[in-house]
């Protein structure tokens, strides 16, 4: 008989081979190029996988030389690099990062930009392909679009290319995501634009689709009949540290982590096959899913189906922890959530009655995320009468962070005379398995976006559905004259009561991480 085709094969012996160019990132003295991008770069080129002709230009308000900026790059890399810091190779790496000084609404900035690149492609070779980064705060993306299209850096020149990367957050409802990705799509084509959600760089999420679709175990049990639910846990043990407070109380953990991060983690795990591994079959795949959920409209789905809570004082490992609304930059009066719990479903004939549960929290007990697949227990067994059987359900987990692998539970005879049954594990760490530390999410998303493959970046119509599902349970929170509450919880613990409750009234309970 022959062998299914496997929708792997041809990208096994692709190589991600990032094509040489010029990447320009705007916002550069910001916290992520220094913890981020410039760590990832610096590793992709330890790595080998650094086109030689590349060339980084950091683009800023504040009056810097090439040397300083290097400078404070090269002690930022020293203490967030992933296969440390060796002043030869910096050294050498460094040579291709520049700084250029201007306002983000001068076009003569813009301009000078343009000369400046155009000598380094002479220069260096690198040919006239540019690539754009967004990191500065979203309110500047209009004008940093405007004044490329006026400095005419958005179009590439015969084959070469100019793309333009997008850093989260992407809007903060429907309304401001859709004016983005106008302004956006004015000035680059939506196939330039890479819109990052950083989760999807992580080597574990990108292996869901290969444990899924490359084995023929679990694809036929993966559906309404086997499956009894999904839990997708993304669990912090940190709160507002390093001033964040300002940003995350004007976002809270909905729009923060579940509109991207835990939307793309569920949509890898309830899509369907895609036809092919290019970008648009796999995302056409994911906005189904997005489009499939469950719309909770009105104050009284979202009370049933979302929980949402804020950290009160506690401890985490025995540090003491303020609570939400006494963390500096947050307003003492907030109604911002910093935990969320929500029963979802997902209306296609594949997951016809199966809530997935994701919560996500800051100032629990520990960092993890996880993706649990619990599957129904068997309707009968044989020897039930005779000898107990635990109350147990095989439970394949999947562990994005830390510690990251893949365990499967089962039920085992004990060895000996007497049946007695009792759970199993069997477990998959990555690190055992391979020996080699996975590469850190943006050194993969930097290397997709040189090379021009956009599988692992939100789409428009992602992005946009996403908001669309986000923006009605917002509503019911913020518009309606009787919302649903907010809960509290202690800081170091794992979450609200109401959580607990909203699985127990399904007769079914979080799982223990
Ligand atoms: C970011 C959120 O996108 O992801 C943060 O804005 C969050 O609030 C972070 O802490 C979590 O990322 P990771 O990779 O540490 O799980």
């Amino acid at each position: 008989m022959p062998e299914l085709e496997n929708p792997f094969q041809d990208t096994q012996m692709q190589q991600h081979r990032a094509q040489p160019c010029t990447l320009v990132i705007f916002g550069a003295t910001g916290d992520l190029t220094h913890r981020k991008l410039i760590p990832a770069l610096y590793n992709i080129a330890v790595s080998g996988d650094l086109p030689p002709q590349f060339k980084v230009v950091g683009f800023a308000r504040r009056e810097k030389t090439d040397e300083v900026f290097r400078a404070e790059l090269c002690e930022a890399n020293a203490k967030h690099s992933r296969q440390g810091h060796n002043e030869q190779m910096w050294g050498s790496f460094a040579q291709s990062i520049h700084y250029h000084r201007s306002e983000f609404e001068d076009v003569d900035g813009y301009r000078a930009l343009a000369g400046l690149l155009d000598a380094f492609d002479k220069e260096r070779g690198t040919v006239a392909n540019r690539l754009f980064y967004l990191a500065s705060a979203p309110e500047y993306f209009d004008q940093i679009m405007e004044q490329l299209r006026k400095a005419g850096l958005n179009n590439g020149i015969g084959d070469r290319w100019a793309r333009v990367v997008c850093e989260k957050p992407f809007g903060k409802d429907l309304k401001t995501a859709r004016h983005l990705n106008e302004v956006v799509n004015e000035t680059f084509d939506e196939g330039d634009t890479y819109r990052i959600d950083h989760y999807l760089g992580k080597e574990t999420a990108q292996n869901i689709m290969v444990l899924r679709f490359a084995n023929s175990l679990f694809e036929p049990n993966w559906n309404s009949r086997y499956i009894d639910h999904v839990q997708i846990t993304c669990a912090e043990n940190l709160g507002m540290e390093g001033g964040r407070g300002g940003y995350y109380d004007t976002a809270g953990a909905l729009r923060d982590m579940v509109q991207n991060h835990l939307f793309q983690l569920l949509t890898l795990v309830a899509m369907e096959p895609p036809t092919d591994l290019s970008a648009d079959s796999v995302r056409d795949e994911k906005v189904k899913v997005i489009r499939a959920l469950r719309r909770l409209t009105g104050p009284e789905a979202v009370g049933q189906n979302v929980v949402r809570a804020q950290y009160t004082a506690g401890s985490v490992d025995g540090v003491p922890r303020v609570g939400y609304r006494q963390e500096e930059r947050v307003n003492p009066e907030s109604r911002t959530e910093c935990y969320v719990a929500l029963r979802l479903f997902v209306d296609t004939w594949r997951w016809q009655g199966v809530p997935f549960y994701i919560r996500v929290g800051k100032q629990l007990p520990k960092k993890a995320t996880e993706i649990s697949v619990h599957f129904k227990k068997p309707p009968q067994v044989p020897f039930a009468t005779s000898v107990m059987i635990p109350d147990s359900e095989n439970t394949l987990v999947i562990r994005i962070q830390p510690d990251e692998g893949i365990s499967l539970r089962i039920l085992c005879k004990q060895p000996g005379q007497a049946l007695f049954v009792q759970p199993v594990k069997m477990d998959f760490h990555y690190s055992n398995s391979f020996g080699k530390a996975s590469p850190e999410a943006y050194e993969r998303l930097l290397l997709d976006a040189m090379a021009g493959d956009a599988t692992l970046f939100a789409r428009r119509d992602e992005v946009e559905n996403a908001w669309r599902f986000i923006d009605e349970i917002e509503k019911a929170w913020h518009e309606s004259p009787s919302p649903p509450p907010m809960c509290e919880y202690p800081a170091g613990s794992w979450g609200p009561k109401a959580a607990d409750e909203m699985l127990a009234r399904d007769g079914r309970e979080w799982r223990r991480l």
